[in-house]
């Protein structure tokens, strides 16, 4: 074991003897990580503190790690406690100004301009700063032209430029310095002619004309507010020639950028260095051709002749280190070029931070305009720069740009004009802990001298530190360093006061370290130290406990998280937050997913059981029970919205709630079940007010989705009263025809049996002559009525 994981594994002993036997109070964030010192416990979270106070929490035991309130309510006092807190002060914040009358003194385009920062790990502070581009702010413009023999024209042209440019900038500054360059091309073979001899001189020996020999960059004339003697100046020039199309000019960018005493830049004034040229230009690597192969260093090498003298030793500078010194020196770069390398120079721009091209006319009699256009450009613009940022500091920002407009992480701001205020909301957050104990970085708006400068002190590390006690007779007579109340033992000793030493933890009294003898020491999850059981970390969570028998993490879990995520574990046991209740507390007792509010509980089909609907009604599903097509009540629940949906009517539709409550398919059918019977289907039937009847086919498929086939409303038909009269006519007329056929029918058998009669006594009234019962013979017989016969 090496000594530094020796020291880590006592500290982390300790860590875990402070942790042991604090009792089970709230464990927190600044509790639960088992700590060993005052600089980690300030790294965990900035609402953590620490108590380095010498008595504190009878020995080893609660932690002294843990929120502010804790730790005061757990006896800590003010002066014993560790808690630096973040905030910002500003020490400088002036007002922004209006106007430079043509002068940078006191004038100021940024505030504030000095602040400083306290931050603790993983806290964040957030403060703002304005930018405001002052008026009549001075301006120094050098001219840096290409002067290859393309360039004649343009030369003519340029006479006049000191007075018309003078008169223009005019406008915009009372304060405008001039200064001039001239470059062609590194003075050596391929990009120079060295044959004929003769060539050397004139590069234009093959032209009739005259003209100077090649040279990489002059600084004709450093800036000066003398118009007159940039005129003067300008006349004297010459083209010159040089052999390859592309030009030496980037070399003499750099010159003019880093020269800043040659070239006379101010440091109050806005810098615009005009590029002009006809052609491509070389950049880094193109050296290497005549085999140069020194990169450029970015230096200043302007000899006493006002030449570029290493212009054949290093190597042409690359976009970035132009972009790098640009922005260093406070520089804008204007590139004025003809139509042919245009697109060209664009993408040099986009690498080029603080660039601008504008398309130069063949004579170049447009560059008065083109340097207005460029300067109107950067003015309308407002980009943050940051110098130095330490890595540990992460920063963001959110840009007030014209109107109050709010532009979310982004540090720049456009369209503006001269005088616009615009402000960025600027978080600084600490992502970790750098060796320095304060830094200092910059803000500053893009090619403004003004930067607001913002120091940060990291508060990592504990005042208490710089009175730690080596050998200190606290920690068992010099068995080790006392620092911030806690003892950090030598290596081989262990203990919150280092009592103990590592040869004789393992075999002392273990008895004292499980609750019956022959059960495992200390639950099997920690070593028995001193007596005490010192609970091993877990990456699962805390362990605690006299026999390290507690933690926050064997609780009942569901869907793999500890108490579902709704409580707290501790001991086993699961806390759970309100609405929450069970052992795993997994069951909520909002009744809003079981369908309350929208209609009845589970619809009247189930009950609630942990905010899901349990239903008990053959049939029903659904998550409020709301589908159940073989339920007796189908028809009467669909019904509603057969009514709302399909025929537009209906309490549904009075309410409101029709969207809500019915989500069925409506489709209209010719009839019931032809094209759509299916076996999870229902059919209803029921009678409207106006005793119209309605027919529907309630279905769902097997994912749930309920279709409502309505057939047309079937109306009993208006009685018609022609065909009402006539039937009562015909009827009227039917019946009085039956009476007087049956009459008939009846006197005619009546007349028929009596003429038979009439027959059959005529017949016996012929037979009755004969013998005709009136008919008495002649005798008479008398009685004698004393006669008794012979008796
Ligand atoms: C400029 O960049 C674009 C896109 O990268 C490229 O297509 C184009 O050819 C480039 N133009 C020149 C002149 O290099
Ligand atoms: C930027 O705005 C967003 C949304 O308003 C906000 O959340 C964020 O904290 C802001 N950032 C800064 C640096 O102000
Ligand atoms: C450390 O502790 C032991 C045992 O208690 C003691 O004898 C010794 O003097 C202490 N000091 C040092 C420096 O070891
Ligand atoms: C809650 O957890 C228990 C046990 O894991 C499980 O049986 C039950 O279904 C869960 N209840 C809910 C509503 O998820
Ligand atoms: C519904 O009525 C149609 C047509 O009368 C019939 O074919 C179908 O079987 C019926 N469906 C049910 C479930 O009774």
């Amino acid at each position: 074991m090496s000594s530094v994981s020796n020291m880590e594994t006592f500290f982390w002993i300790l860590s875990a003897l402070s942790v042991v036997a604090s009792e089970v109070h709230g464990a927190n964030v600044c509790t639960s990580r088992g700590v060993t010192t005052c600089r980690q416990c300030l790294a965990i979270h900035p609402s953590c503190a620490w108590c380095h106070q010498e008595v504190f929490g009878q020995g080893v035991g609660v932690s002294r790690c843990d929120l502010k309130k804790n730790l005061l309510d757990g006896g800590c006092t003010e002066q014993g406690l560790e808690f630096p807190v973040s905030g910002f002060s500003m020490q400088e914040n002036r007002q922004l100004s209006d106007k430079a009358y043509g002068t940078a003194d006191e004038v100021t385009q940024i505030q504030p301009q000095k602040l400083t920062l306290t931050l603790r790990p993983d806290d964040a502070m957030r403060f703002e700063v304005k930018v405001k581009q002052a008026e009549d702010y001075p301006v120094d413009l050098y001219y840096l032209m290409d002067l290859s023999y393309s360039m004649n024209d343009d030369l003519v042209k340029l006479r006049d430029l000191g007075n018309l440019l003078a008169t223009a900038m005019g406008k915009t500054t009372s304060n405008l310095r001039m200064g001039f360059g001239a470059f062609v091309d590194k003075t050596m073979s391929p990009y120079m002619y060295i044959y004929p001899p003769e060539a050397v001189q004139n590069p234009c020996y093959k032209r009739t004309n005259r003209c100077r020999p090649q040279f990489s960059y002059r600084n004709v004339l450093s800036l000066t507010d003398q118009v007159s003697r940039f005129t003067e100046e300008v006349g004297k020039q010459q083209v010159s020639g040089n052999r390859d199309s592309p030009e030496g000019g980037f070399d003499a960018v750099i010159q003019a950028v880093v020269c800043k005493d040659k070239i006379g830049w101010r440091a109050d004034a806005n810098h615009l260095l005009v590029f002009t040229s006809d052609d491509k230009t070389h950049s880094a690597l193109d050296g290497r051709l005549a085999g140069v192969v020194q990169p450029n260093d970015g230096q200043c090498h302007i000899d006493q002749e006002n030449l570029y003298d290493l212009s054949t030793t290093l190597d042409y500078p690359s976009l970035g280190l132009i972009s790098d010194k640009l922005s260093e020196n406070n520089i804008k770069l204007i590139l004025a070029v003809t139509q042919n390398v245009v697109p060209l120079y664009q993408n040099y721009s986009q690498l080029i931070p603080l660039s601008y091209v504008g398309t130069l006319s063949d004579n170049s009699d447009n560059v008065i305009q083109l340097i207005l256009n460029a300067y109107e450009k950067f003015r309308s613009k407002v980009d943050l720069e940051l110098l130095g940022v330490p890595d540990e500091l992460a920063l963001s920002f959110n840009a007030t740009c014209l109107n109050g407009e709010l532009i979310q992480g982004v540090k720049s701001c456009s369209g503006l004009r001269t005088g616009d205020t615009v402000s960025f909301s600027v978080e600084a957050s600490l992502r970790g802990c750098p060796k320095e104990k304060t830094r200092t970085f910059s803000i500053k708006p893009a090619g403004v001298k003004d930067t607001l400068e913002v120091t940060v002190n990291f508060a990592c590390g504990c005042e208490c530190e710089a009175a730690a006690q080596p050998e200190s007779p606290l920690c068992n007579q010099g068995n080790g360093t006392y620092q911030c109340g806690v003892c950090q033992c030598h290596p081989g000793r262990l203990g919150g006061r280092c009592e103990c030493a590592e040869g004789d933890y393992r075999t002392s009294d273990h008895d004292n370290c499980s609750p019956t003898p022959g059960d495992p020491v200390c639950s099997g999850r920690g070593e028995c130290v001193c007596g005490q059981c010192t609970c091993h970390a877990s990456s699962l969570g805390k362990v605690w406990g006299k026999y390290c028998d507690c933690d926050d993490y064997t609780c009942p879990r569901f869907n793999g998280e500890i108490c579902s995520g709704n409580g707290q574990c501790s001991c086993g046991v699961c806390t759970c937050i309100s609405d929450w209740t069970g052992p795993n507390c997994n069951c909520t007792q909002r009744k809003d997913t079981c369908g309350l509010g929208v209609g009845r509980l589970c619809s009247g089909r189930g009950v609630c059981v942990c905010g899901a609907c349990q239903c008990n009604q053959p049939g029903a599903y659904g998550r409020t029970c709301e589908k159940c097509p073989t339920c007796p009540d189908a028809c009467t629940m669909k019904k509603d919205c057969v009514e709302c949906r399909h025929f537009k009517r209906g309490g549904l539709v009075e309410d409101n709630s029709c969207a809500t409550i019915c989500r069925d398919e409506i489709q209209q059918v010719e009839e019931l079940g032809k094209t759509h019977y299916y076996k999870n289907s229902v059919n209803c039937t029921y009678k409207d007010e106006d005793d119209c009847v309605a027919r529907f086919q309630y279905y769902e498929d097997d994912d749930g989705k309920s279709t409502l086939y309505v057939m047309e409303l079937d109306c009993p038909k208006g009685p018609d009263i022609l065909v009402v009269l006539m039937a009562v006519a015909g009827a009227i007329l039917f019946l009085g025809l039956a009476g007087l056929l049956i009459w008939k029918l009846f006197v005619t058998l009546h007349d028929a049996k009596e003429f038979a009669k009439f027959q059959e006594e005529k017949a016996k009234a012929k037979w009755d002559t004969g013998n005709n019962p009136l008919y008495k013979g002649a005798t008479s017989t008398f009685t004698n009525v004393t006669y008794r016969g012979n008796s």
